[in-house]
């Protein structure tokens, strides 16, 4: 072969493996309505910047035939590119070739791309659609996954991982994505399962849809393992561009500031008005973060889960920060199991990446009842509180309304090392609230009232002095929990401020293999 022969086969070698598993399979492809690995990358990453690894890497497998069947790049294409300039590592699974099964050699490019993202901390992206551990390679398959999980727990907190779900991504294999920090599913076509509906059925006798067990509703809204879901595939790549725009390279660095066009000092008058009069009133938290932030924009996590929570990503003067809320519109913005679940991770991938916390507190309380307290709200309480204790990066809480008993002290209180503590005039920091404070304090003296309109009476008057007296944020301003009460039509500029002053914030935690989070 002389040398112009040998390029000509570089570039034959070359449109073969970028074939994948061939026109056929790539045609099956899209006529289920999904792009192709490559697809996929070109239109996530910046055009013209990927860089692919190992397209010639094949399986060495010879059980029931494989030899036979030998694709250039095994069914993943891996590589590195850019997004708005900067350095990410991507794998893309070729459902063309073998179903996107994983083999050893498949595993291998997975964990070499891994390895580079670790070394020169840059963010991962995973894009899932793969038939499992490909059979015929038996334990060698397991093995690779097992190479996989390892590296995703080295790379956790270190830099960012992001995993999309565009196929099937069932058994063991959901636990590459799990491990990471973002799951984006796609509502058509993908879903998470341990475990199959035939398997179901077998096992259990419990018949269900592939759909209903594992797509993206349930994993959005049920199960909380997804975060984002999209109607396209062509939304979730794009999703992930935009994420990474709050998020740094790696833990070492900060979160990249942008030029905001939004005036800093801009009063926001509705917010003078959005509390209602009547306490037991709801009105949408979503009203208050969106007039804040820059330019009202705002990446909400999880937003189909755990809605008495908001969790999510905005700027303040063009710096990333996340965002926690309680939800009056939603169970009252009670904490419960599952939202101090989600705004426990929420918190922690915050300060593990060094992005800033800014809180919304309108609590009334933890849910009460056995549900509750049989499902572990203790443990899962603790988590929220364990997050925000632990987390060193700026915190700065705003209490717009109640901030009531133990909730009070996990929405990011003062002495959970909260920098910076705002309330507005509205506040109500207690104990409890009023009703439940008086039939505690006045049990025995109600009691003993039979007229009823006079107990009646005697409750109201009870309540309304308890009311003057404990719920405003004055009682917890007189002691320094609270920093300063503040106007709220004035509320982002006084965050603005905080934020700039705590950028060059530096605390730590003491010296310790790592904490034991009440898990
Ligand atoms: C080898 C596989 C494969 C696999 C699919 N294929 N999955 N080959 N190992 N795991 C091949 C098929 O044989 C087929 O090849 C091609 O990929 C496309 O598959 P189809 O079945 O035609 O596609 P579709 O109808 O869309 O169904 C997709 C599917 C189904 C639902 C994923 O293929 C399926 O159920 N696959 C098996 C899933 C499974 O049990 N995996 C192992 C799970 S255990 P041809 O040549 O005919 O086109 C596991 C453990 C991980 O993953 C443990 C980690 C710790």
């Amino acid at each position: 072969m002389n040398n112009h022969e040998k390029v000509k086969q570089l570039i034959e070698k070359r449109a073969e493996a970028s074939l994948g598993g061939g026109q056929k399979r790539i045609d099956s492809q899209h006529s289920k309505g999904k792009l192709t690995a490559r697809e996929r990358i070109q239109l996530l990453l910046d055009e013209g910047s990927f860089e692919e690894y190992d397209m010639f890497v094949t399986h060495r497998c010879t059980n029931f035939g494989l030899e036979k069947q030998v694709f250039l790049g095994d069914g993943v294409v891996t590589g590195r590119g850019t997004i708005d300039g900067r350095i990410v590592y991507v794998f893309s699974q070729d459902f063309t070739v073998m179903g996107g099964s994983l083999s050893e050699s498949f595993a291998k490019k997975i964990c070499k791309i891994m390895d580079q993202a670790m070394l020169v901390g840059a963010p991962l992206i995973g894009i899932n659609d793969s038939g499992g551990a490909r059979i015929q390679e038996g334990v060698n398959s397991l093995a690779g996954y097992a190479e996989i999980f390892e590296r995703n727990i080295m790379a956790s907190g270190v830099i960012p991982q992001i995993s999309v779900i565009f196929g099937p991504c069932a058994g063991g294999a959901v636990y590459s994505p799990a491990l990471t920090d973002f799951i984006i599913m796609s509502e058509k076509n993908s879903y998470m399962f341990v475990t199959g509906p035939k398997v179901t059925k077998t096992v259990t006798g419990e018949e269900i849809t592939t759909e209903d067990l594992g797509g993206a509703n349930v994993h959005t809204s049920k199960s909380g393992v997804a975060h984002f879901k999209v109607t396209t595939e062509e939304e979730g790549l794009l999703l992930i561009r935009k994420l990474l725009e709050y998020l740094p390279n790696n833990n070492m660095e900060d979160p990249i500031v942008t030029p905001c066009t939004d005036p800093i000092d801009r009063l926001e008058d509705s917010l003078n008005e959005i509390i209602p009069e009547d306490p037991n009133k709801p009105y949408d938290v979503l009203d208050v973060i969106y007039a804040v932030v820059d330019n009202g924009e705002f990446l909400e996590v999880h937003s189909h889960y755990a809605c008495n929570i908001v969790v999510g990503f905005a700027k303040f003067n063009g710096m990333p920060v996340g965002i926690v809320a309680n939800q009056p519109k939603f169970y009252a913005g009670v904490l419960d199991i599952e939202s101090s679940r989600k705004g426990a991770r929420f918190v922690r991938f915050c300060d593990a990446f060094n992005i800033p916390i800014v809180t919304f507190v309108d609590v009334p309380g933890f849910l009460p009842g056995s549900v509750q307290e049989y499902g572990g709200i203790i443990t899962n309480g603790a988590k929220l509180l364990f997050a925000y204790g632990e987390a060193t990066v700026p915190k700065i809480t705003v209490t717009l309304r109640k901030s009531y008993g133990g909730a009070h002290d996990v929405m990011g209180c003062k002495q959970l090392r909260a920098d910076a503590n705002y309330a507005w005039p509205t506040a109500e920091i207690a104990v409890m609230g009023a009703k439940g404070a008086i039939e505690v304090l006045e049990g025995k003296a109600i009691s003993e009232i039979t007229d009823p309109e006079k107990k009646m009476n005697f409750i109201k008057e009870k309540e309304m002095e308890y009311k003057e007296l404990f719920a405003n944020p004055y009682q917890a301003a007189k002691y320094g929990y609270i920093d300063d009460v503040i106007e709220p039509r004035n509320t982002r500029f006084r965050i603005i401020r905080a934020l700039s002053t705590l950028s060059t914030k530096r605390d730590s935690m003491p010296r310790k293999k790592h904490s034991n989070i009440p898990l």
